[in-house]
């Protein structure tokens, strides 16, 4: 088997104000995108790697090309492809593009979040088997422990979901490769995960057990969190 994994990691990271892109900002003393690629040595077989960096920006380009080298060195020649490309103005065309650089011969390919740091590699490694073992779109998802509303754009709650049905989704998301390429060339409107784009092409998607450690880090207060967790995995 041949697993291709697109790393999105081209965003600006507003919301977190670092004044650098989010994939770059430091835990623990080590980037976002090197404690995510560290995520990837759990995968069985091939391994081939597309990272989507922010457009002309060739320090990051280059930082994320020698993290590749340091961070997938354990991969040995089961590493057949890295490469990074110049992302878009919004995630679904970072994955396009970076999804457009993997080899033809991987069968699975999985979208990652470089901001969902702290993913375990067992995590990865489960998505990767559940699209093998069912042919469908996986991806993680947690139950939702808030109480959600429908609301109109007054702020008047019009009705409350029933949360038994509803999923939180994480990434990695997983598909067949050739289904998933096609998905994207068709792809129109912005979905807001690559499930959405999968089944908006009439792909079936189906959720495995999730991980609070794969939380994206999106705020200061998620920054804080992820450092937390470093300092207690150092011990
Ligand atoms: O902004 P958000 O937290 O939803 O971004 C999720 C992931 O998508 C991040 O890893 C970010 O770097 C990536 N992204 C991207 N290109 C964009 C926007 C976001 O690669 N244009």
């Amino acid at each position: 088997p041949c697993t291709g994994v697109v790393i999105v990691a081209a965003g600006s990271g507003t919301r977190l104000g670092a004044g650098v892109p989010k994939a770059f900002v430091e835990l623990g003393g080590e980037t976002l995108l090197a404690h995510a690629l560290r995520g990837l040595t759990g995968l069985p077989g091939e391994v081939a790697v597309a990272i989507a960096v922010p457009a002309a920006d060739a320090p990051r380009r280059q930082l994320a090309e020698s993290l590749i080298t340091t961070e997938l060195a354990m991969l040995g020649e089961r590493l057949v492809h890295a490469s990074c490309v110049d992302g878009g103005k919004t995630r679904s065309e970072s994955v396009a593009a970076a999804l457009t650089t993997l080899p033809d011969h991987c069968d699975v390919v999985l979208v990652h979040d470089a901001a969902r740091a702290l993913t375990p590699a067992t995590l990865v490694a489960a998505v990767a088997g559940a699209v093998r073992a069912t042919g469908h779109g996986i991806v993680p998802a947690l139950p939702v422990v808030d109480t959600l509303k429908q609301v109109d754009a007054s702020g008047r709650v019009l009705d409350t979901a029933d949360r038994e049905v509803l999923r939180a989704v994480q990434t990695p998301q997983g598909f067949p490769a050739a289904q998933l390429r096609t998905a994207y060339a068709a792809a129109g409107a912005e979905a807001t995960d690559d499930a959405g784009t999968f089944a908006a092409a009439g792909g079936i998607v189906e959720v495995i057990a999730g991980d609070d450690r794969a939380f994206k880090v999106t705020t200061p207060a998620d920054l804080a969190r992820a450092e937390r967790a470093v300092q207690l995995s150092k011990g």
